[in-house]
């Protein structure tokens, strides 16, 4: 796509009104840019499907095309606070953790050079660049690489996120439906920090509003271990889907065998092991106020009904990508 003129002119050292987010029409970027709309601001999205904006978007829809640097600097002319939510689940094909390193980097580059006031950035909880796994490697190499653009910014890490057409919860439901057995990698004791994604839009805000640095885990009030997250869900739903333990060293194959049938990657060895090292877990103070069980048990009865596919949203060419996003939203309702 070739950079357009921005609809807002920047005005140095002054808001100009107008903020970016990546991703509007997926998840995540999807709930901020809703909650900037409805303060008032200005949006302006990235987005690598722009196919899947609606007909008269109250978006302003700009391709997030890394390989085009001046580009992406021009879409980010005028724009006062970028909130940033770009990366990649799990490597596939030929798109990996250190190429979303890069695009990262190269993000905040383009940002710095359009004069963007603040980012925030949405991140994960306990990154480390010593982390044998390349997800949460990449992502301290990228707040690494966001402390060194310059830009002053505000790091969110969140466990996990449920609410609105997330991924995860609404699997494990769609599973616990259509499965008479549930696998659960050893004992399940694993606690698991989830924070709603309008809660976690809502912080996104209050620290696109600050100045200074910052780095806050995005955490809701509740720590269930997976087991009695699982039972939740099973609950809410009304599933009469069999819990059954079996070695944690199976289980990332039990969810290839499942993901192959279903066209999908359903959970990653790497994702497994980083929520049995407590890696979805954290011990800071609540940031987002809705808990997990109350949620659940009001909206069990349309969670899980389909089967959200990752690979679909996001690794397929933008046209086929733009049909299933919609596809979804349409058969959620
Ligand atoms: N979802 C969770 O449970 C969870 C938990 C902890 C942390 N986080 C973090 O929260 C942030 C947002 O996550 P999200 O689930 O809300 O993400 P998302 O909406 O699915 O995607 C966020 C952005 O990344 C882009 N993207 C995703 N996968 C891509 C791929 N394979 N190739 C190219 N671009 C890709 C999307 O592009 P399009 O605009 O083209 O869709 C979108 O702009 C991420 O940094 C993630 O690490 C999420």
């Amino acid at each position: 796509m070739n950079p357009q003129p921005s609809i807002v002119p920047l005005r140095r050292g002054g808001d100009s009104g107008l903020d970016a987010v990546t991703g509007a029409f997926s998840y995540s970027g999807r709930s901020i840019a809703q909650a900037l709309l409805e303060s008032g601001r200005t949006v302006r999205t990235l987005t690598g499907h722009p196919g899947r904006a609606p007909e008269s978007p109250a978006i302003d829809v700009r391709s997030l095309d890394f390989d085009d640097p001046i580009g992406l600097a021009a879409s980010l002319d005028g724009v006062n606070t970028l909130y940033n939510t770009y990366w990649v689940r799990f490597a596939h094909k030929n798109v990996d953790h250190q190429l979303a390193v890069e695009n990262s980097r190269a993000l905040f580059h383009a940002a710095r050079q359009a004069g963007v006031q603040r980012i925030v950035h949405v991140s994960i909880t306990h990154p480390s660049a010593n982390s044998s796994l390349p997800y949460f490697r990449g992502k301290a190499l990228v707040e690494r690489a966001l402390a060194e653009t310059g830009v002053p910014y505000a790091v969110l890490r969140p466990a996990i996120l449920f609410g609105g057409n997330d991924v995860l919860i609404n699997n494990i439901a769609w599973l616990l439906r259509h499965s008479p057995l549930f696998a659960i990698g050893g004992r399940g004791d694993y606690r698991i920090r989830a924070i709603h994604v309008e809660d976690l839009a809502r912080l996104c805000l209050e620290k696109g509003s600050e100045s200074g640095n910052s780095v806050t885990d995005a955490v809701g009030p509740e720590q269930p271990t997976f087991v009695e997250l699982v039972n939740m869900i099973k609950d809410a739903i009304g599933s009469r889907s069999r819990l059954v333990h079996v070695p944690g060293s199976t289980l990332p194959t039990l969810s290839r065998i499942v993901g192959l049938v279903l066209g999908d990657v359903l959970l990653t060895r790497d994702e497994y092991r980083a929520m049995a090292n407590a890696l979805a877990d954290s011990d800071a103070p609540t940031t987002g106020p809705t808990r997990i069980s109350q949620w659940l048990v009001e909206n069990g009865s349309t969670l899980g009904r389909n089967y959200a596919n990752e690979i679909k949203r996001h690794f397929e060419p933008a046209g086929r990508a733009a049909r299933s996003a919609s596809e979804f939203v349409e058969s959620a309702r």
